[in-house]
């Protein structure tokens, strides 16, 4: 197979990972007879610099000629980077928002699984026995408190700023979709997450994913309240298969799902529409404090890759070989220092590995 792939490597550690992604994509290739044309597209600071704006109308078009884009991070440091003096939407995370928008990249999946290599890692206390779960977030993507009328100006001579959450009953359907779909080919089970005590988006949220669950008998449905799933996700994290919510409860609950894996380092993602397409990136950011040090932990990225050649090339072989790669790493105590464990015996004996490293290791094992 042919793979057109567009790369933004973005800003911070951006660079960093996605060469280790791309190292592992050439593998794949030349293990499974395939190749990759890769085209280098400009979005965040990186473009701001280049170009003064986050994402311009060709890198738009770049992306939109590609099968799948990857993607590092992009972003500063808000308190010192020049990036953040700009107008909000002409910041680096206006990019980001943009291509969303305009790739129609609506679903967003970001799974967490907890490596059983990993459990002494997780910050929550061990269960008997060990604890495993293996849940996925289905985020909406393109709508809610995102992509709303926002403004600030003086009302009556008080400072005021205003955003407004909006969803229509069609947004709800196909994401809701998304999810039981997904939940047919994992455990059947899903929870819609809302705040339908308080918000009309929610009321309307449930009873529409309701609606939609009645075309899924195998699969259970079951609501939750933000607040409440924030809890539960770190009292029970095993209850969860699919977890299908709003933009913005989306974005909060998926770091804490990844956080909750061990290290954020660790969840990858991808943004998809109703074609094959797919942007995919980790769920992390760009973390600009630890840029350049090759001391970045690639798998969230790598693993986005494997994401790739699942949802958008159809690849289930290679994206297995890419997963089990990744587990076999880390299991013969190769460890990025996110993943080095706490208690001193356990770390003695792991081995700390640089970014690229890693990326070796488990082209090692591919
Ligand atoms: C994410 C990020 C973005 C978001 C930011 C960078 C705009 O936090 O992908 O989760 O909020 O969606
Ligand atoms: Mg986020």
């Amino acid at each position: 197979m042919k793979m057109k792939i567009g790369v933004i490597r973005g800003d911070g550690i951006g660079p960093e990972i996605v060469a280790q992604a791309q190292k592992v994509l050439d593998r794949v290739c030349e293990k499974y007879g395939h190749s990759i044309e890769y085209t280098d597209i400009l979005m965040g600071g990186c473009s701001i610099d280049a170009c003064g704006v986050p994402l311009t109308d060709e890198a738009i078009e770049q992306a939109k000629n590609s099968d799948a884009v990857l993607m590092g991070s992009i972003g500063g440091d808000a308190a010192t980077s020049p990036w953040y003096r700009l107008a909000p939407e002409l910041r680096p995370e206006a990019g980001l928002l943009r291509i969303r928008k305009a790739l129609n990249l609506y679903a967003n999946l970001r799974p967490a699984y907890l490596y059983r290599e990993l459990a002494d890692a997780c910050p929550l206390a061990a269960k008997d026995g060990g604890r495993t779960f293996d849940l996925i977030i289905v985020r909406e993507l393109t709508g809610g408190l995102y992509f709303g009328d926002r403004y600030t100006k003086t009302v009556d001579g008080v400072e005021t700023a205003v955003d407004t959450l909006k969803y229509d009953e069609n947004e709800i359907r196909r994401i809701a979709k998304t999810a039981f779909e997904i939940a047919m080919k994992r455990g059947k089970k899903v929870c819609s997450v809302d705040k339908a005590n308080v918000l009309d988006t929610s009321r309307l949220w449930r009873k529409i994913v309701t609606e939609v669950a009645e075309d899924y008998p195998e699969v259970s449905l079951s609501h939750m309240y933000v607040d409440n799933c924030a809890m539960q996700l770190v009292l029970e994290p095993e209850q969860f298969d699919v977890i299908v919510t709003e933009n913005m409860f989306g974005d909060i609950l998926s770091d804490e799902a990844s956080m909750i894996t061990g290290s954020i380092g660790m969840l990858s993602s991808a943004s998809l529409n109703e074609t094959s397409f797919g942007l995919y990136e980790p769920s992390h950011g760009s973390a600009p404090d630890i840029a350049g040090k090759n001391i970045a932990n690639p798998i969230a990225t790598i693993l986005s890759a494997a994401m790739m050649l699942r949802y958008t090339f159809g690849l289930t072989q290679e994206a297995e070989a890419v997963e089990k790669a990744v587990q076999r790493t880390i299991a013969d105590g190769f460890r990025s220092v996110d993943l080095m464990p706490r208690e001193e015996e356990a770390a003695a004996s792991c081995t700390v590995q640089k970014c690229d490293e890693i990326g070796a290791r488990i082209c090692e094992r591919l």
